[in-house]
């Protein structure tokens, strides 16, 4: 077999179960293999402009742009299909964060049901690259709406995050999900710098558009690839208020849940939970263990092929949950709770219904293709830059 086939196999053994089942996985973290065999130099790509930042000590001016208005034009009336007595204002939209070549981030946020005003602010980030806060984060995870398998109706999710909170959840970066360029080649230079700069200069004009929330205490939430982009977004943030002396974004926290801080562990922590579940051999983790080096630039031949036999001897599982059913495997019927693993297919078919988009204020300039949860991540440029440096620097 060749090694491209062999990456192909691995990839969708951590994706899992594209294909067969039509499933895909939350945020495919593993595209770094196949990105590392197809462009070693990606290992080098440059990391956060917030580094940089920090070295100059110079604040670059983001593009602000007037607001008035935009926050009650942004209100959302009601989704198709939600359920009655929702209690709190839900609003979307668009933010342009660079006018010149026509880049907006398209937001969902949440308010929380009672004491709004009084609760703090917190953004939530999928990772991928290329991953939907919007599928993913919110109507999949934390928000509080899910689709019914009708993929028209919606229900009230108990767990929602903005019972205790104003959640707003932000396609990133432009390309994702709803958010878009004009000038498509932006989704190349889509790294981690342009994210993170994108997402401050988001969160600057966002917080024109709601001015009553420009004081509160703020929060960064995110999972996956997420691990890049909320420590390098945290620390733009402190790092601008430092150079205007100025609180510019009141932030008092972040979170991160199954986060990429650093290939090599994540890659080793993968393959030792697949063999302490008893998904691999001792021999399949012994021939990863001593053949695999994840630091490195570019991997093994050998090692490709222990990957190979690690995704032959799992077989059709889902990875981020491997004791839950396939969706269209015969063991899946209905769920009373939890998690239903045809979701995925629900929030898709909604996310493209036309009076949906309209509700959302989503989609105005007729993008030439449809809503997908994980969309165009092989262009996204994926860093495997450990993020170690930047959690650690948030210790001073
Ligand atoms: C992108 O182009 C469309 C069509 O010209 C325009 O309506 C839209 O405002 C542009 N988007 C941005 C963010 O400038
Ligand atoms: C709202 O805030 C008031 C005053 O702090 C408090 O008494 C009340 O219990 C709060 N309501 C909810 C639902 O948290
Ligand atoms: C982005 O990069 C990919 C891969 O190099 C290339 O095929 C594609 O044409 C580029 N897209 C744009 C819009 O520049
Ligand atoms: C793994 O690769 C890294 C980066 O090239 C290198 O520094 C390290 O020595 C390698 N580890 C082993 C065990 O070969
Ligand atoms: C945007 O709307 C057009 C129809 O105007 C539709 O064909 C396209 O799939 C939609 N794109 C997205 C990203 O929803």
């Amino acid at each position: 077999m060749k090694p491209e086939s062999a990456v192909f196999l691995f990839l969708t053994c951590f994706t899992a179960i594209i294909g067969a089942y039509g499933e895909r996985g939350f945020d495919p973290l593993d595209k770094f293999i196949w990105a590392k065999r197809a462009n070693p130099r990606l290992s080098d790509a440059p990391i956060g402009g917030n580094l940089e930042l920090a070295k100059n000590g110079v604040y670059s001016p983001v593009y602000v742009s007037p607001q008035d208005g935009l926050m009650e034009a942004d209100k959302i009336d009601k989704l198709p299909g939600q359920p009655e007595g929702v209690t709190f204002n839900q609003y979307a939209g668009y933010v342009t964060v660079d006018p010149k070549n026509g880049r907006a981030l398209f937001y969902y946020f949440a308010e929380s049901p009672s004491n709004s005003s009084t609760k703090p602010l917190v953004l939530w980030l999928n990772g991928g690259p290329g991953c939907s806060s919007l599928g993913a984060g919110a109507m999949m995870e934390l928000g509080p709406f899910r689709v019914n398998s009708d993929g028209k109706t919606l229900y009230q999710n108990p767990y929602a995050w903005n019972i205790e909170a104003n959640v707003i959840f932000l396609e990133s970066p432009a390309g994702v999900g709803f958010s878009y360029s004009n000038t498509t080649s932006d989704y190349n230079l889509s790294g981690d710098k342009r994210t993170a700069e994108d997402s401050y200069t988001f969160l600057i004009n966002w917080l024109e558009r709601f001015p009553q929330y420009k004081t509160r205490d703020f929060f960064i939430a995110g999972e996956s690839y997420a691990g890049h982009y909320v420590p390098q977004l945290a620390q733009t943030i402190v790092l601008n208020n430092k150079i205007t002396s100025q609180t510019v974004i009141n932030l008092r926290g972040i979170a991160i849940g199954n986060a990429l801080i650093d290939d090599s562990t994540s890659m080793k922590g993968m393959y030792d939970y697949f063999w302490t579940h008893a998904l691999i051999s001792d021999e399949i983790n012994d021939g990863i263990r001593l053949n695999c080096n994840f630091s490195a630039e570019s991997m093994s031949h050998v090692c490709f092929q222990y990957l190979e036999q690690a995704d032959a001897a799992m077989g059709n599982v889902f990875s981020y949950d491997i004791y839950a059913p396939l969706c269209g495997s015969s063991s899946f019927s209905t769920l009373s709770a939890g998690f239903d693993p045809c979701s995925s297919n629900y929030i898709q078919t909604y996310l493209n219904i036309p009076e949906v988009q309209t509700a959302l204020h989503a989609n105005v300039t007729a993008l030439p293709y449809p809503w997908e949860r994980c969309r165009h991540y092989d262009h996204f440029p994926y860093s495997h830059f450990s993020q170690r440096q930047y959690y650690q620097s948030f210790k001073s």
